[in-house]
């Protein structure tokens, strides 16, 4: 098993591009359910995930090629989904990525039936999927879960409704979001989620030809159609990707110019960044909007409380990279998890680096600045991984961030990117160490 080793304590200077967004991509992916034309999606960031959900795709009756791009950290795939008789998603795939459960509300739009495994346990809460199932059982599906799958049909297309969700979910606003482009009527989803990943199937639907209302706001109005037809895409910048930099940035000190990436995504980040001391510029790039951060060696950073929430709120996704910041800072932080019930698992490998916190239910309190010393530290998410990468960058001496399965499922040249930017960082294979 591949490992990263890190020797810590050297500032970050030069550039970085963003790849394309994992979680804009996943559901961008799931789409190409939707009809029996040629979809091109290109700009994928290159990462286990989006091979996975790849393999996803192919077991439904979708051909399917992955083509690198450029440098090789995204990937342009192209798709065409002739269906099959008996369409399912196994335990073997869905266990591995919680987002397969995407290619439910399109499967069952566009061939009425559909057998998809329950996704299981989760390393950050309980995640279940009752949204999405409750939604599509008032459209017309028949939803039986048996032997660990959800069996699902409908007689004939699935209706329209006017629904609001009990809860923002992601997840569940993309699932019925495609369900509905190809549902019987006007259905009006109230409540849906604002996240930018949405934003961008939304767009990729439209350009397929479905009838969408009220992109970016939480009342989403979708007149279905019968069919709906190929198209060429390009994912948005992964804002989560361009925020674990500017996180490391800040952590470390440096100056950092991200390319392509998306400054409107990111603005609760980069308030708090800002408040807490590092400069931050935008402005228009050759190649897209780009983000310049600066925090000189020795400057101090203040500390910050910061509150995960739905989109435009900040984002559960950087929770674990601020808080890593966040033992730099001078004084208390408190950071409240309000997305997730079990989303602070990086925090005891933190106090292994040396920082100095501790968690109480939802919320940890972070007392900075902590010097962190490095050892061998392992984590149980991807977003946790990018913590302990972070802190590593920081810490005096040696980390080794084990377990980095977690990272290549969604950080497209995570090591690659970062000894681009001067940091001393290197995988190396698991018996090597
Ligand atoms: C998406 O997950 C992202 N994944 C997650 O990113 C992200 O953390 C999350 O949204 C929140 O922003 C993808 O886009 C592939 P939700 P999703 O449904 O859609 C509860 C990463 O690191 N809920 O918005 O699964 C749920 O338990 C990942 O890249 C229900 O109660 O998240 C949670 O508390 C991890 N019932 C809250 O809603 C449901 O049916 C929000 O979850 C569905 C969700």
């Amino acid at each position: 098993m591949d490992r990263l080793v890190i020797q810590g304590g050297h500032s970050l200077r030069g550039r970085i591009r963003v790849s394309g967004a994992k979680n804009a991509a996943l559901p961008c992916l799931a789409a190409a359910l939707l009809t029996p034309e040629p979809l091109v999606l290109s700009n994928l960031p290159a990462v286990a995930d989006i091979r996975t959900m790849v393999k996803v795709l192919q077991a439904l009756g979708t051909e399917a090629t992955l083509e690198a791009e450029g440098d090789g950290f995204e990937l342009t795939a192209k798709l065409a989904c002739a269906g099959s008789d008996d369409p399912k998603a196994p335990y073997e795939l869905v266990k591995t990525m919680r987002a397969s459960i995407l290619v439910l509300g399109p499967l069952l739009a566009r061939f009425g039936r559909a057998t998809v495994s329950l996704p299981g346990g989760c390393a950050i809460g309980a995640r279940p999927v009752n949204l999405h199932l409750e939604a599509l059982e008032r459209m017309g599906a028949i939803l039986e879960i048996s032997h660990g799958y959800i069996h699902a049909s409908v007689k004939g297309r699935l209706k329209a409704i006017d629904h609001a969700f009990e809860k923002v979910s992601v997840g569940a606003t993309e699932n019925i979001l495609m369900a509905a482009a190809l549902a019987e009527g006007t259905t009006i989803l109230r409540n849906a989620a604002l996240e930018p990943e949405i934003g961008d199937l939304a767009q990729l639907l439209v350009e397929m030809g479905a009838h969408i209302e009220g992109l970016g706001t939480g009342t989403l109005t979708i007149t279905g159609v019968e069919r709906l037809h190929g198209c060429e895409h390009a994912v948005i910048a992964d804002r989560i990707e361009a925020g674990t930099y500017l996180c490391a940035v800040a952590a470390t000190c440096g100056d950092v110019v991200l390319d392509r990436c998306e400054p409107e995504h990111l603005r609760s980040l980069l308030d708090l960044l800002e408040r807490s001391g590092c400069v931050i510029t935008e402005r228009e790039g050759q190649d897209g909007r780009q983000l310049r951060i600066q925090r000189e060696c020795g400057q101090k950073l203040r500390s910050k409380d910061a509150t995960t929430l739905p989109f435009p709120g900040f984002p559960t996704d950087l929770q674990a990279q601020f808080m890593a910041v966040m033992t730099q800072a001078c004084g208390i932080s408190v950071i409240n998890e309000g997305i997730f019930e079990n989303r602070f698992q990086h925090a005891m490998e933190l106090e292994r680096l040396g920082a100095n916190l501790r968690t109480d239910g939802r919320a940890a309190i972070v007392a900075g600045p902590a010097e962190l010393t490095g050892c061998t530290v392992m984590a149980t998410d991807l977003r946790a991984s990018a913590a302990l990468v972070i802190a590593g960058l920081v810490a005096k001496g040696e980390t080794i961030v084990d377990r980095i399965y977690h990272l290549d499922r969604g950080y497209a040249g995570l090591e690659k990117k970062l000894q681009g930017v001067g940091a001393r960082i290197e995988r190396v294979g698991g018996g090597k160490v």
